[in-house]
């Protein structure tokens, strides 16, 4: 899903260069959850993270927009790095689809997909509009399940609600944590098959637990175990990848 090459598109690279996060538990122990990660996700390109529960998927991420600081090496947005930027601005720029949703509960549906549309001070029919248009793309309806608030809806809708929400301001650049994780089948394709289009134009790094799915929408694959990048390339490369551990993985996903 590459961008217009005439550059219809602002370029937005993403890049980590040896990006480290550690953690330090109650006890005072250090944990390293991203090892000096070095990956590059090109301009108008989707990338899907996969790797087991644990294995540093969602840092990678929120360090991308701040949400995380780094401990060590850098991520660049164009060859800028990351902490030079305004945190605000970042996420302005920077859609977040946050695992389980992360919607904001004292607000309704509608208000939590309008949220940056009131910051930016939309006129309400503009920003109604907008809402109406992306509840329906993430198939909801917005008279019924628009007036409800986190609470009232399913885990499948709220998921939808926040994907709704990251695409308001029509990011360059999308950060999808398991956007589809608590979806049957049948809405999760084809909401995979709406979210592919419109993420046509931006740079997306997808985070799924579903090896389908990474390769039905992302370009390019990242397999992350324990926080460290084991391989990353099309299907075909993954499944010709001479990493035992990486073929286990492929097994396992088939089965
Ligand atoms: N705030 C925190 N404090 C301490 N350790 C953390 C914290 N957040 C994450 N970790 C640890 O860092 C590692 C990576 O976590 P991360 O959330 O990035 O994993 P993930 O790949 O997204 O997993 P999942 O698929 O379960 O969402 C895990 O071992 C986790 O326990
Ligand atoms: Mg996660």
């Amino acid at each position: 899903m590459r961008a217009d090459s005439a550059g219809a598109y602002p370029l937005c690279v993403i890049a980590f260069e040896g990006a480290r996060k550690r953690y330090i538990d109650d006890a005072g122990a250090n944990h390293v959850a991203l090892d000096g990660l070095d990956l590059t996700v090109a301009s108008g390109e989707t990338l899907a993270l996969i790797g087991p529960s644990g294995s540093g998927k969602t840092t990678a991420l929120r360090l991308v927009n701040r949400m995380l600081e780094l401990d060590g090496g850098a991520v660049r947005i164009d060859g800028e790095d990351v902490r030079t930027l305004d945190p605000i601005a970042l996420r302005r720029r920077v859609g977040y689809v946050v695992q389980r949703g992360g919607l904001l509960p004292h607000l309704t549906a509608r208000e939590n997909v309008g949220l940056l549309g009131e910051v930016e001070g939309h006129a309400p029919d503009v920003l109604a509009a907008r809402v109406d248009e992306l509840l329906s793309m993430v198939r909801l309806d917005p008279g019924q399940h628009g007036k409800r608030y986190p609470a009232q809806l399913s885990g499948g809708q709220r998921q939808r609600v926040g994907v709704a929400r990251a695409l308001y301001l029509e990011p360059q650049l999308v950060l999808l944590d398991e956007p589809f994780g608590a979806l049957d089948p049948i809405t999760r394709r084809e909401l995979q098959e709406e979210l592919g289009a419109l993420l046509e134009p931006a740079t997306a790094l997808l985070v799924t637990h579903d090896l389908r799915e990474a390769f039905r929408m992302a370009d390019r694959t990242a397999l992350l175990r324990a926080g460290e990048l084991l391989e990353v390339g099309s299907q075909a490369e993954l499944e010709a990848s001479p990493d035992p551990w990486v073929q286990r993985f492929l097994e396992a996903q088939r089965g």
